[in-house]
């Protein structure tokens, strides 16, 4: 079996002071998260793959550099397992994964934007999914813009590791649990944390790795 390993860039500067969107750095906390997660792909990742004969496991990355940086520690591992079989992460950079776009409201705080623009604030309250910002996206866009990879996902015979945002995640999660878009919206997909979803013919086997010190 095949599994999708979902994982939200570590902590931001933008997170930690509330904004949304941008292109910030990661935070002391979001670096740290970095090098857990690269020893979590050493030790799970790559490890339950070889048992499964794969030689590599896919890596793919927004293009904002809160994702790359994540996973910049885990981009060009190797393991030898028993001086024959190793385990590559090959890395792609996807535009399609990066985070909804707000538009006019980038950069801002969820205050800040209810004192600017309290309209928009309210009739994204009232229609998370279809909302779009002004001149920025709506979940339905990003749901347009996943779609091919989400198909691409569907084909692989091979384990991959997805650090993205908490917006498109909740996305990619919500295809493979088999939940509606309404409910995917809301989703809450935490910092520090892996997901690993396991597609199956039926249903779809969940596993949470909280990754701490
Ligand atoms: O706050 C982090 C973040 O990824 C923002 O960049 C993004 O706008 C937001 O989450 C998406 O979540 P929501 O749609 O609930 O505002």
């Amino acid at each position: 079996t095949c599994s999708i390993y979902l994982s939200r860039h570590g902590q931001s500067e933008y997170n930690a002071c509330g904004k949304i969107g941008g292109d910030s750095n990661l935070s002391a906390m979001g670096e740290a998260y970095a090098l857990k997660l690269a020893d979590f792909a050493d030790r799970i990742i790559a490890h339950d793959a070889d048992s499964g004969d794969a030689q590599a496991v896919r890596l793919w990355t927004s293009s904002l550099l809160r994702t790359k940086n994540t996973a910049r520690h885990i981009k060009h591992a190797k393991i030898k397992h028993d001086g024959k079989d190793w385990i590559q992460f090959a890395p792609r950079v996807l535009r399609n994964l990066d985070e909804i776009y707000a538009g006019v409201c980038d950069g801002m705080t969820y205050e800040e934007i209810q004192k600017t623009y309290p309209h928009e604030y309210e009739m994204r309250r009232q229609n998370k999914l279809a909302y779009r910002y002004p001149r920025g996206e709506s979940y339905l866009d990003v749901i347009a813009r996943l779609d091919p990879l989400i198909q691409e996902l569907e084909s692989y015979r091979e384990d991959i590791l997805i650090v993205g945002h908490q917006g498109v995640l909740r996305l990619i999660y919500a295809y493979f649990a088999g939940l509606d878009r309404d409910e995917a919206a809301t989703l809450s997909i935490p910092l520090n944390t892996v997901i690993k979803l396991t597609p199956r013919t039926h249903d779809c086997i969940e596993e949470r790795f909280l990754l701490h010190d």
